[in-house]
């Protein structure tokens, strides 16, 4: 039987809601910017936040889509349990229809039971489907209109009333929220359906057993204080997980055994040389039983956690040791642990899985396969560290074995958290490594420190936030008005309080504003709020989602009044030097470097413009001299800044603007231009009039971020020249220090080559001085037991004088048995060197010899039977080192 294709049934449900009259839209990028609340989109609503809060008006009244969505943080987190079970992922796709105060219950309920029914042909009597009971602390009624919506379609044993868990959907702590109806689906075999209700299993847990769709009916939104408070339209959130359709529609078991997860499955399992069984533990806390549930589980863990890998990066998230970037290093981790303990993959090998994933999901989102080698690139990097991590992690554990064993066989709960904190190394790795050895683990030691840790980080950032304070209503979206103005008047709409860390501020929201608010890389504006009666310095401007939030230190008395806002304007046209010279650097690089060079990041502040980009390699001293070059010749060129607001963004495609992946477009764009054959950018910041302003650019430096990231970082105007004069006043510094040469490098030069002369000439003194010792030293060789024995303290300035001076009185002396001490800058040295016939009599063996004399000076050494030396600490001790000698071998001898 084939396996119903993921693109097919993603389009099915498409299909069926554009005949419903939804606008179709892609998904948007899953790492999120510009939301203080999300890190990734955790649900197909996140993008379409402000539509339902009534921020911003909806593009189209009904819209469908596929949304890539990531859920291991926060609210909505499953990550322990991905690959254990069957049916949770990282990452997953999240189908959805939206009503943006358009239709509600009746129509979203009708529509979801034709699209399973009708399109996919689902067997009714294995749905069941939820309503909220109400709850009596929120004041919420239950919704008995639900319940009565469904008796059209289903019979009452099917319809199941459910708590606030799991029938009130809330996105966060705060914001939009209302009751919701879940579809679940019975798939189990009909004897087991026999045996057991479905009903009974509804939420309960079933592998089989699973929520596939759930619609939500926003009416609410969740305040700080945990209040609710009506929205101002009723609108429809709905979310069905894409990979459990499939499941339901493949007539599987297992939302692995679909075409989402097979194609992935089988590189896998061939690729490590094994079958996979598609087992799992009976339930998710449950420790593999078998070898095949084990390596089953890992699979799995892969499958899914390159998916979500894959896509966080493509969408510009890069893995990183904070926020983020630390959630996908995480996931990252987890697969090659898995990897590397289950399926015994001890080198990089999920970078392998990249171009079958990005093949796969060409069609919906071609943005991995546009990066694939770029992200390759980067998971096999991140590979290559943690593997070596394990590995220093492993020589720990190794090193501190012995110690665990005298401490009753168990690693102790701080040292696993040590392995964990520092070496990513996870406690079951620890557990798994500890039971190999025979030991165990203080798992309660352990959580002692995880929670200290927590509560230290916890108490570190500690932020409270109060609701917003309305002081006006305004029918209108707040303007922002600094492309053109520098001040404008405004009136405070709204305001909220801030304490992070003891220290409090407030945040503002202004009916109309000149401040930019920080985005794309560009920092955002200070300046000033200024009324008749006070004036308030703003600190900072940040967007939250479409919201210019400007923060300041105090409220102004007079909150009603008119003020005039003012961002500052020196500071303001520095900041967009460097924004327009980032723009000339991108493209220069393009030119000089190489097409593929695409943006992953920047900076641009009153200071400097930092940009991240792709490339493999060191950018070359002469590359940059050129880059640096074609820049100042078309900041010289003067070209006049072309802005076009409002681009539908097909015309500014076609243009070939530069877009960056990760980045959410709109309908419409604005588009910047330096000479339409240059530079063209999707761009949402702030430039001078013509690249003339900047004056001047130099770079300061060139380095790597990552794995194919590279940074440049550079400074314009007169930041530019205070560069160039430090650089000229060190020069000068160096020419004084060298004694101002008339011509430096011919200075340095001869100085260089003065230095060779001296050393060679010093090389010669010192031969000169051991021929000379040699002379005088074999006229003090004595006889021992039928031997010549010879034992001295001699000038030498290096350990390879020492050895010379030895080897040159073995040569001179047959018979020989010779020991030499010297103190080498500061530091007591012995060679004791024999006469080949002696090694071989057997008595003699100067390894043992130098050990035994080194005793005398603190130190140890070492080397051949005929040869050895050794260093020590105590100088002092060389002269008694020398008188041991006679004794010790004569001993031996005798
Ligand atoms: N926003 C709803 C959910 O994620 C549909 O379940």
């Amino acid at each position: 039987m084939s396996l119903p294709t993921a693109s097919h049934v993603r389009q099915q449900f498409l299909d069926f809601f554009a005949s419903k009259g939804h606008h179709i839209v892609p998904s948007a990028p899953i790492v999120v910017k510009d939301d203080p609340t999300l890190l990734f989109i955790n649900s197909g609503m996140a993008p379409f936040k402000d539509y339902f809060l009534g921020n911003k008006p909806a593009p189209f009244k009904r819209i469908a889509d596929t949304q890539k969505c990531l859920r291991v943080s926060g609210k909505h987190n499953d990550l322990e349990e991905v690959g254990y079970d069957t049916y949770h992922h990282t990452m997953f796709e999240m189908l959805g229809n939206w009503s943006f105060g358009d239709y509600f219950k009746k129509d979203a309920i009708a529509w979801a039971w034709e699209l399973l029914t009708d399109v996919f042909k689902l067997e009714k009597d294995r749905l069941y489907v939820t309503y909220f009971e109400g709850d009596k602390a929120d004041g919420t009624a239950a919704d008995t209109e639900t319940q009565d919506l469904w008796r059209q379609y289903t019979t009452d044993d099917r319809i199941l009333p459910g708590n606030k868990k799991d029938n009130f959907w809330e996105m966060g702590d705060t914001g939009p929220c209302g009751p919701c109806t879940e579809i679940h689906i019975d798939l189990r075999s009909e004897q087991e359906r026999a045996a057991t209700p479905g009903r009974d299993l509804v939420n309960a847990d079933h592998p089989q057993v699973v929520e596939i769709w759930n619609n939500v009916f926003m009416e609410f939104q969740r305040l700080a204080d945990k209040s609710l408070i009506k929205l101002p339209e009723q609108s429809v959130d709905t979310g069905m997980g894409f990979e459990r359709l499939m499941m339901a529609v493949s007539g599987v078991k297992s939302n692995y055994d679909t075409d989402v997860f097979q194609p992935l499955i089988k590189f896998i399992a061939s690729e490590v040389g094994l079958e996979y069984h598609g087992t799992a533990p009976a339930t998710v806390n449950d420790q593999p039983a078998t070898e095949n549930e084990k390596t089953d589980i890992a699979i799995r863990v892969i499958a899914d956690h390159i998916r979500t890998i894959s896509f966080a990066i493509s969408d510009g998230q890069l893995p990183s040791n904070v926020k983020a970037g630390y959630v996908i290093r995480r996931i990252l981790r987890r697969a090659v642990r898995y990897a590397f303990s289950s399926l015994g993959q001890k080198q990089p090998f999920l970078y392998k899985i990249v171009p079958v994933l990005a093949d796969q999901m060409a069609g919906i989102f071609p943005e991995l396969k546009q990066q694939q080698q770029f992200v390759q690139r980067v998971v096999e990097e991140e590979e290559i560290a943690f593997l070596k991590t394990l590995e220093n992690g492993l020589r720990r554990l190794e090193t501190l074995e012995e110690g665990f064993r005298q401490n009753g066989s168990r690693i102790d709960g701080k040292t696993a958290f040590e392995l964990s904190d520092t070496f990513g190394f996870p406690l079951d790795l620890t557990a798994l490594i500890a039971r190999e050895k025979g030991l165990s683990v203080d798992e309660e030691g352990f959580k002692k420190e995880l929670e200290q840790q927590k509560s230290r980080s916890r108490n570190a950032q500690e932020t409270e936030q109060s609701d917003w304070t309305v002081v006006r209503e305004s029918e209108e979206q707040p303007a922002f008005v600094g492309y053109d103005q520098e001040q404008a008047p405004a009136r405070i709409l709204r305001y909220r309080r801030t304490d992070r860390k003891g220290k409090t501020e407030y945040q503002v929201v202004l009916d109309q504003t000149p401040f930019y608010a920080e985005s794309g890389g560009q920092i955002g504006d200070t300046g000033y709020l200024e009324s008749p009666l006070s004036k308030v310095r703003v600190l900072d401007t940040k967007k939250e989602n479409d919201l210019i939030v400007h923060t300041v230190l105090e409220l102004p008395q007079d909150l009603d009044a008119e003020f005039t806002a003012r961002y500052d304007h020196a500071r303001r046209a520095q900041i967009q030097r460097n924004h327009s010279a980032t723009h000339l650097l991108q493209a220069a690089l393009r030119e000089i470097v190489g097409s593929h060079v695409a943006q992953k990041g920047s900076l641009v502040n009153e200071k400097l413009l930092r940009f991240d980009f792709s490339h493999f390699t060191k950018v070359t001293d002469d590359q940059l001299r050129q880059v640096e070059t074609l820049v100042n010749a078309r900041i010289r060129q003067q070209i006049p800044l072309d802005e076009r607001r409002n681009v539908p963004i097909h015309d500014a495609k076609a243009l070939g603007a530069t877009a960056l992946f990760g980045e959410k477009y709109g309908e419409f764009v604005r588009v910047i231009t330096f000479d339409r054959e240059f530079s063209v950018e999707l761009c949402g910041g702030c430039h001078v009039r013509t690249t003339g302003d900047i004056g001047f650019f130099k770079i300061t430096s060139e380095s790597a971020v990552g794995a194919g990231v590279r940074r440049i970082e550079a400074v314009t105007a007169e930041a530019a020249e205070a560069f160039v004069n430090q650089q000229l006043d060190l020069l000068a510094q160096v020419r004084e220090a060298l004694g101002n040469p008339q011509h430096l490098l011919p200075g340095i030069e001869k100085q260089t080559e003065e230095i060779a002369t001296l050393r060679k000439q010093i090389e010669q003194f010192a031969q000169q001085s051991i021929n000379q010792q040699k002379d005088q030293l074999a006229g003090q060789v004595k006889a021992l037991h039928g031997v010549n024995f010879l034992a001295a303290q001699v000038q030498a300035t290096s350990a390879d004088g020492l050895k010379t001076l030895a080897f040159n009185l073995r040569q001179a002396v047959p018979n020989l048995v010779l020991v030499l001490g010297a103190e080498i800058e500061g530091k007591p040295q012995l060679a004791v060197m024999l006469d080949d016939e002696l090694v071989k009599g057997g008595k003699l063996n100067a390894s043992t010899l130098v050990r035994e004399l080194a005793k005398e000076i603190q130190g140890g050494g070492g080397g051949q039977p005929f040869f050895a030396t050794a260093g020590g600490k105590n100088a002092a001790g060389l002269g008694a080192a020398i008188a041991k000698a006679e004794g010790l071998i004569g001993g031996l001898l005798g």
